[in-house]
């Protein structure tokens, strides 16, 4: 079905999500989630580990039923009308859905007879993705002894068999290697350049930053925030003031010197010794004051400079804590290493 088709006498938002609610058990995974994607535009859904995204594309996919609220694709209730969604959706999941027994090619080829394309159909569809995803030399393995990386351009691969007119992605580039997760994001303009909508799970702010036209923040089940990239940036408003303390040893005594220069405290990466610190409007003057205050306090800086806030200095001002030092423990794939800590949050 061409976007076109799928799309026909609704001319409301592509997906709206109104009063939302899922709990498992005594975990309330959705708080009464309210959200609204154009349709083809790209919606970033980011979040800490646990925060409900995987629930709330589950729901808006039809996998799970919500408690209360309710929820449209392209006008069709994922409740009342969930057949009605399934046709014109496509979904790469957190888990991959690919078979490992079967070739890539395989698992392409029979995702198309799944959705009704002619034999022919579904061979020439395969064909063009397994280039498409760079699958080409490996398409005729069985997919159990794909990478991490191949299999999740597999898993994306299958969701696009059927020309998708909405789309869910589902942390689409955890666990991929930089040069893959560049590609994953061509692949990602390319689509939402022939007209589909897309909804995206990331924890990566960068890549929110990088391919959402809207992104809402989400955290314990609630949005938290929305707003395009630049909207939240100004939103927490002034600059960030970043350095990198020479001497390891002296990480400590150099976050104490600079906590009282900016709002909140500085955070901190042990790893690579860089110290952060918002510092509202001041400005210039904070760059000075940071100079002043390592100097008195002894302490050697390397590469002192000033720059404009990310969307990882826009999450720990809303929600005190890094992206990704969510209340429970990371998931098995996932792990961004090297972020910074929240200095004061622990
Ligand atoms: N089937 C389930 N049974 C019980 N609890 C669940 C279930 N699915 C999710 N939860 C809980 O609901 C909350 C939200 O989980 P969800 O998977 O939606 O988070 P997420 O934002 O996708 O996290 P991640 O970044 O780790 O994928 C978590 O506390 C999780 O433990
Ligand atoms: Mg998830």
């Amino acid at each position: 079905m061409t976007v076109r088709e799928a799309t026909r006498g609704w001319d409301g938002p592509a997906i709206l999500v109104e009063g939302l609610r899922k709990s498992f058990g005594e975990v309330q995974a959705l708080r009464g989630i309210d959200l609204e994607v154009a349709r083809g535009q790209v919606l970033g859904m980011l979040g800490p580990n646990g925060a409900g995204k995987t629930t709330a594309v589950k729901v808006l996919t039809t996998l799970l039923a919500p408690d209360a609220g309710r929820a449209l694709v392209e006008g069709r209730d994922v409740v009342h009308s969930a057949a009605a969604v399934r046709e014109i959706i496509g979904l790469a999941g957190q888990s991959a859905a690919i078979q490992e027994e079967l070739t890539g090619r395989e698992n392409l080829e029979i995702m198309g007879r799944l959705y009704h394309l002619t034999k022919g159909e579904s061979r020439h569809r395969a064909a063009q993705l397994l280039e498409r995803f760079d699958l080409e030399d490996a398409a005729d393995r069985p997919a159990k002894g794909y990478s991490g990386g191949m299999a999740r351009r597999l898993d994306l691969a299958a969701s696009l068999v059927a020309r998708p007119a909405v789309l869910f992605l589902d942390e689409p580039t955890t666990g991929l290697d930089p040069r893959s997760r560049m590609g994953m994001w061509e692949v990602i303009r390319e689509l939402v350049g022939e007209g589909a909508t897309l909804l995206l799970t990331t924890q990566y702010l960068e890549e929110a930053d990088e391919l959402a036209d809207q992104i809402v923040v989400i955290d314990h089940g609630e949005v938290i925030a929305a707003g395009t990239g630049e909207e939240l940036k100004n939103r927490i408003g002034g600059d960030v003031v970043e350095f990198v303390v020479a001497d390891r040893t002296h990480v400590d005594t150099a976050v104490a010197a600079v906590a009282t220069l900016g709002e909140g405290s500085p955070s901190v990466d042990r790893e690579t010794g860089q110290v952060s610190v918002r510092v509202g409007a001041a400005g210039s003057n904070a760059l000075v004051d940071a100079v002043r205050a390592l100097d008195a306090a002894g302490v050697r800086s390397e590469g002192l400079g000033i720059r404009r806030p990310s969307l990882d200095d826009v999450f720990l001002a809303l929600t005190g804590h890094g992206a990704d030092s969510a209340p429970e423990t990371r998931g098995r794939r996932g792990r961004r290493s090297g972020r910074p800590e929240h200095a004061g949050a622990r």
